[in-house]
């Protein structure tokens, strides 16, 4: 087992095993995280962002059907650097339980978790997740949250946390959250970005956790528990320059794709031509 310790975290979940079910029929031929955005499967972006940040033991949590990714990635980078384990969600009970699932994977590590379905583009120097990381060494929290600014009439897609002061580049802590709020009782425009750390006693704290929005077990709610029983936890921000693709509907699955290929040296002015061809009429 890679020992990850606070100050040094090696050990990643990707929560994988979700159905698709706004992508569909696409997701009928490939699950979500493997449909492509420019000439790569979301997944990989994923992957290589972690790497990117230290992170070099991943953990997918994979749905009984969803082999492709274990056959794509294998069980290491082509490079040998990343170690790659899978473990099986049977049953699609929400976002904590699929963390749940990697416990005994995870072991006494501190771990990150970075979403299958979620890929954040960045030019800073310092990467979104290693801000993290860097922000989960430094304070005294059991978790530590990537967060996005978010126009308010969106709160009621994501988590929303509640900053403890006006939020500026840095990290800050927050005194709640809340999964899904209608705009009106939003604490705040800041959503969590499908990037987290924790220890390993979350595992507790979900299971302690009952099932809330939708019927799902969220992760949310078992940060929400360890705050109620005195647990602190700070968020990043991602700065202007940053942005952060959710996949999961048709929409923003486009939009990520456009992005993306746009950052393609080789794509980008074929993809830029076509956007302009077709804003022309052509
Ligand atoms: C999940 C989380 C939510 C977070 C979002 C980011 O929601 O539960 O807190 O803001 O990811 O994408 P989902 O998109 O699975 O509904």
């Amino acid at each position: 087992m890679t020992n990850s310790d606070r100050h040094n975290i090696r050990t990643a979940l990707i929560p994988a095993a979700g159905f698709g079910t706004r992508l569909k029929p696409l997701t009928n031929i490939a699950p979500k995280e493997m449909l492509p955005l420019g000439r790569k499967p979301t997944a990989q972006y994923i992957v290589e962002e972690l790497h990117a940040s230290g992170i070099d033991d991943i953990i997918f949590i994979i749905s009984p059907q969803k082999t492709l990714i274990r056959d794509y990635f294998g069980d290491t980078t082509c490079d040998g650097s990343v170690r790659l384990r899978y473990v099986v969600q049977e049953k699609q009970l929400g976002l904590s339980h699929a963390i749940l699932c990697a416990e005994e994977a995870v072991g006494n590590s501190h771990f990150a978790v970075a979403l299958g379905d979620s890929v954040i583009i960045s030019r800073e120097r310092a990467f979104p997740l290693q801000r993290m990381l860097r922000s989960y060494a430094e304070n005294p929290a059991f978790g530590v949250i990537t967060v996005e600014k978010v126009d308010l009439a969106d709160s009621y897609k994501y988590g929303m946390v509640r900053p403890v002061c006006e939020p500026g580049i840095q990290p800050f802590e927050i005194s709640a959250l809340v999964e899904k709020p209608k705009p009106e009782v939003s604490p705040s425009r800041y959503a969590v970005g499908g990037r987290y750390a924790f220890g390993a006693e979350i595992f507790d704290l979900i299971r302690r956790t009952p099932p809330g929005v939708n019927g799902e077990m969220q992760i949310t709610d078992a940060i929400a528990l360890g705050m109620a029983e005195g647990g602190r936890v700070w968020c990043t921000p991602l700065t202007a320059e940053e942005h952060r693709h959710d996949i999961g509907n048709f929409k923003t699955m486009c939009e990520a794709y456009v992005a993306l290929s746009l950052l393609d040296p080789e794509l980008a002015p074929s993809v830029a031509k076509a956007i302009r061809d077709s804003e022309n009429g052509r």
